[in-house]
């Protein structure tokens, strides 16, 4: 007989230490939204800063610069990036190592910038709080390369921020988005968004398609869990890889067509 578990409807007090997020288990993911880090201002300050200094983390942003290297080299015609939610910037220093002379604009929250203020980095870093919406002013009317680096599903609004990106680049322009396994463990406001099948449709019916099915492993590797139906098109080699690199291409549709119409009216 199948087990039948019952959904925990009981108050609880919060769990004050953090743990693994993500299960898909209804009654294991206990925080509730206020407690998500997204509603906070405190991140990259100097409790959480020191992660950057791991070593796993330099290899990431190195290997993750060299799938953006590959980009660029694919589509020259890159010269302006806009980067949503890189933290205080250390992968965008390695981008602009190679490529010294594109406009570089990264989005994130105030201790991310004191930290890419302190230590000079390059390229321009403004805060704004992306929770709910995306305030584009500022930015350049559009942008070549969108990147968005395990960063949608943070926030509690992914529509809007996939709205405005769509506005914010053109027919040639590319959008790379990293999408974490679930199986890694992670927080999430909506769960089953970021299973594969799904994030591809949720893009896809924002006016983004996978670039000739581009998408890039990790070298990190989750625990095992076998595959779920919302995972149809996963190719194998990546259904144990920690996150996924989903190349885009923007692709006018006909919701778009609508979108445009209404917020330009
Ligand atoms: C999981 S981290 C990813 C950081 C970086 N892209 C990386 O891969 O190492 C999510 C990032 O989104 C930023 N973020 C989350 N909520 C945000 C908000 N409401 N407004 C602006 N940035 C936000 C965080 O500060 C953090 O830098």
């Amino acid at each position: 007989m199948a087990d039948i578990y019952k959904l925990n409807t009981e108050k609880k007090k919060p769990v004050p230490s953090p743990k693994t997020w993500t299960s898909r288990h209804p009654n294991e993911d206990i925080y509730d939204v206020s407690q998500f880090d997204t509603m906070h201002e405190d991140e990259w300050n100097e409790d959480s800063i020191g992660r950057l200094t791991e070593d796993s983390w330099d290899k990431r942003y190195d290997y993750e610069s060299i799938i953006i290297d590959t980009i660029i080299q694919d589509n020259p015609n890159i010269k302006s990036v806009l980067e949503l939610g890189p933290g205080p910037g250390i992968l965008a220093q390695k981008v602009l190592a190679k490529h010294p002379n594109l406009t570089y604009h990264l989005i994130d929250k105030k201790y991310a910038k004191k930290y890419f203020d302190d230590n000079n980095l390059k390229g321009e870093m403004f805060v704004k709080d992306l929770s709910t919406d995306f305030d584009t002013e500022g930015l350049l009317d559009t942008y070549d390369l969108v990147i968005t680096n395990d960063f949608l599903e943070h926030v509690l609004n992914p529509s809007i921020i996939a709205q405005k990106i769509f506005k914010l680049t053109h027919d040639q322009s590319r959008w790379l988005v990293s999408n974490p396994n679930w199986r890694m463990g992670h927080q999430y406001v909506y769960r089953g968004l970021f299973d594969f099948d799904n994030i591809i449709y949720f893009l896809k019916i924002h006016g983004f398609i996978m670039d000739g099915g581009k998408v890039w492993q990790s070298p990190l590797k989750t625990p095992p869990a076998p595959r779920l139906d919302s995972e149809s098109m996963l190719p194998d080699s990546l259904l144990d890889s920690w996150n996924h690199y989903i190349l885009l291409e923007r692709k006018q549709t006909y919701n778009n067509d609508n979108f445009n119409n209404r917020t330009n009216s």
